[in-house]
C-alpha cells in the first residue's frame, strides 16, 4: 500500500466530543455545587451570569439533556456508531463543590467511574478535559478566578484527585479547553470578570499566567502519577487570513494568530515566546512570576495539541476583532458559503490549520471539536434529514486525511455534539450538533427522547470503513 493511498491509520481514534456543563444537568446532585455555568444564561461564552443561581430563573445547564442520568443509552448509541473515543470534561465542582475544599466529593468521583467503565465496557476510551468552561463558581465569586495564584493549589489537588482515581481508565488529558480565549471570554476560560478598562491587558496576562503555571503543574503530576498516560492542551484554533494582500492585513492577521499560538507556544515550547516581551512593554505589563515556575514551564510541557475548528474567519488592518468567530467585524470572505448560524464552511482552512501546527511543533495533533451547528426540523415521515452535516462533516474529514498525507501526525476526530447539547454559544437547544436528535427545547420542553439522525449511519459507515466511505 502507497502512503499516500487514502486510508486513515489503523489507529486512528474516532469519536465524539461534548462537555459536562452542556449535557449533564444534574446540576446540584449527589453534592454537586454550582459552577460558572450554572449562573450563565445565554451561554458561558456569552458572558451573561448571575453571582447566584436565582431560582425564578432558566439555566440550561440544570438539566440540559439529563446526560448525568442516561448516560447509559447514550453511550449504548455512540457504540452503535463505533465510536473508539469519546470526549467529555469532569465537572470540577462534581469533585469540589466549592473547589477550595481538602477533601473531594466521592459521590462526584463515582460518577466519572461509573461513566468510563461504560465507556471502556464498549471499547471506547474516555478523553477528558480537566475544566471546560465550568470552574466551581466559588472560586470565581471568592478569589476572583485565575487572576488569583491560589486556583493553582487548588487545581492541583482537582488533578491528584483525579488522576490517582481515573489513572488506569483515562489515557488523554487536557488541561483547559480553549484557554486561548482568555482574551475574549475571561469569564468561560478564566472565572475572572475583568470588564474593559487600563488594567484590562496586565489582568488577563497575569490570569494567563497563573492557567499556565497550572497547566505545566497538572503535566508534572501526570508525569508523576500516570507516566503510561499523556496529558495534552486544547486550544481554539479556527483558521485566520489577511483580507488581502495587502501587508498591513497580512502582518495584522498574523499578531493577532500569534495571541492564539502565544498559548501553545508557552505549553508546548516551555517559555513565553520573544513576541510576548514586547506586548509586555508596550502595554506596561508586570507579571508577578514566581520562584521557580519558569523553569515549571520549561519542564513540563504538554505532550500532545489538542484544537478545536470550525470555521474560519478574516481580518482586516485596523478593525476590531469579533468575539464569537475571531475575525473582523463586517469582513466576510467572499469564497465561503455559511451555516444558518453564520459562521463560514472552510474545510481547507482545516488542513491549512494542522499543517501550520505541525509546521510550528511537531507535536501529535488532536481534533477534539469540529461540528455543524444548525436547525434541525423533523419531517413528516418522523426522521431528521441532515444532508448539510453529512456535507460539512465529510468535507473536513477529507482535508484531515490530506493532512495526514501532508506528514501531519493526528490521533484523532472528535466530532463536537454528537449528540444535541446545550449551546455554550447562545444557551440555546436549536443550534444542534448531534447525529443523534434530543426532544428538548430552548424553554427546557420535551421528552428528552433520542432519535437518530440521517448522519448517525453515515458517521457510523465512516468508522466502520475506517474513513474508506469517504472516497467512494
Ligand atoms: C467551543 C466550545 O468553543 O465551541 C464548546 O469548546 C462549544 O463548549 C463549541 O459548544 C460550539 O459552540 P456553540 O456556541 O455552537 O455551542
Amino acid at each position: 500500500m502507497s502512503k499516500l493511498d487514502k486510508v486513515f491509520p489503523e489507529n486512528f481514534l474516532w469519536g465524539g466530543a461534548i462537555a459536562a456543563n452542556q449535557a449533564e444537568g444534574a446540576w446540584n446532585v449527589d453534592g454537586k455545587g454550582p459552577s460558572i455555568a450554572d449562573v450563565s444564561r445565554g451561554g458561558i461564552i456569552s458572558g451573561v451570569s448571575d453571582m447566584a443561581v436565582d431560582p425564578t430563573k432558566f439555566y440550561a445547564s440544570h438539566e440540559a439533556i439529563d446526560f448525568y442520568h442516561r448516560y447509559k443509552e447514550d453511550v449504548a448509541l455512540f457504540a452503535e456508531m463505533g465510536f473508539t473515543l469519546f470526549r467529555t470534561s469532569i465537572a470540577w465542582s462534581r469533585i469540589f463543590p466549592k473547589g477550595d475544599e481538602d477533601a473531594p466529593n466521592e459521590a462526584g468521583l463515582q460518577f466519572y467511574d461509573d461513566l468510563f467503565d461504560e465507556l471502556l465496557h464498549h471499547g471506547i476510551q474516555p478523553m477528558i478535559t480537566i475544566s471546560h468552561y465550568e470552574t466551581p463558581l466559588h472560586l470565581a465569586n471568592e478569589y476572583g478566578g485565575w487572576e488569583n495564584e491560589k486556583l493553582i493549589t487548588f487545581f492541583n489537588r482537582y488533578c491528584e484527585v483525579i488522576f490517582n482515581r481515573y489513572k488506569e481508565k483515562v489515557k488523554y488529558w487536557m488541561t483547559f479547553n480553549e484557554v486561548n480565549n482568555m482574551h475574549k471570554i475571561p469569564f468561560a476560560t478564566g472565572a475572572c470578570r475583568i470588564e474593559e478598562g487600563p488594567d484590562r491587558l496586565q489582568r488577563l496576562y497575569q490570569a494567563s499566567h497563573n492557567l499556565l503555571v497550572a497547566n505545566a503543574h497538572a503535566v508534572r503530576l501526570g508525569k508523576e502519577i500516570m507516566p503510561q498516560n499523556q496529558v495534552g492542551c486544547m486550544l481554539s484554533l479556527s483558521a485566520f487570513y489577511p483580507n488581502t494582500c495587502h501587508p498591513d492585513d497580512v502582518f495584522e492577521a498574523y499578531e493577532f494568530r500569534r495571541r492564539s499560538l502565544f498559548y501553545s507556544d508557552v505549553m508546548l515550547r516551555g517559555h513565553y515566546p520573544a513576541y510576548a516581551y514586547r506586548i509586555w512593554d508596550e502595554n506596561n505589563i508586570k507579571l508577578n512570576i514566581r520562584p521557580g515556575e519558569l523553569e515549571l514551564i520549561r519542564d513540563h510541557t504538554c505532550a500532545f495539541l489538542a484544537f478545536s475548528y470550525y470555521l474560519s474567519s478574516t481580518h482586516k488592518a485596523g478593525m476590531p476583532i469579533l468575539s464569537s468567530t475571531g475575525g473582523s467585524r463586517g469582513i466576510d470572505n467572499p469564497y465561503l458559503e455559511k451555516t444558518n448560524y453564520g459562521w463560514t464552511i472552510d474545510p481547507k482552512g482545516l488542513r491549512y490549520v494542522c499543517n501550520e501546527l505541525y509546521d510550528r511543533y511537531e507535536k501529535p495533533l488532536f481534533i477534539v471539536e469540529n461540528g455543524y451547528g444548525g436547525i434541525d426540523e423533523i419531517s413528516e415521515d418522523g426522521k431528521i434529514h441532515d444532508p448539510y452535516r453529512v456535507d460539512y462533516v465529510k468535507k473536513h474529514l477529507i482535508e484531515i486525511q490530506e493532512a495526514i498525507l501532508d506528514g501531519c501526525e493526528i490521533l484523532g476526530y472528535a466530532y463536537w455534539g454528537p449528540i444535541d447539547i446545550v449551546s455554550a454559544g447562545t444557551g440555546e437547544m436549536r443550534k444542534r450538533y448531534g447525529f443523534i436528535y434530543v426532544d428538548r427545547d430552548n424553554d427546557g420542553n420535551g421528552t428528552l427522547e433520542r432519535i437518530k439522525k440521517d448522519s448517525f449511519d453515515w458517521y457510523k459507515e465512516v468508522i466502520e470503513t475506517n474513513g474508506r466511505s469517504l472516497f467512494e
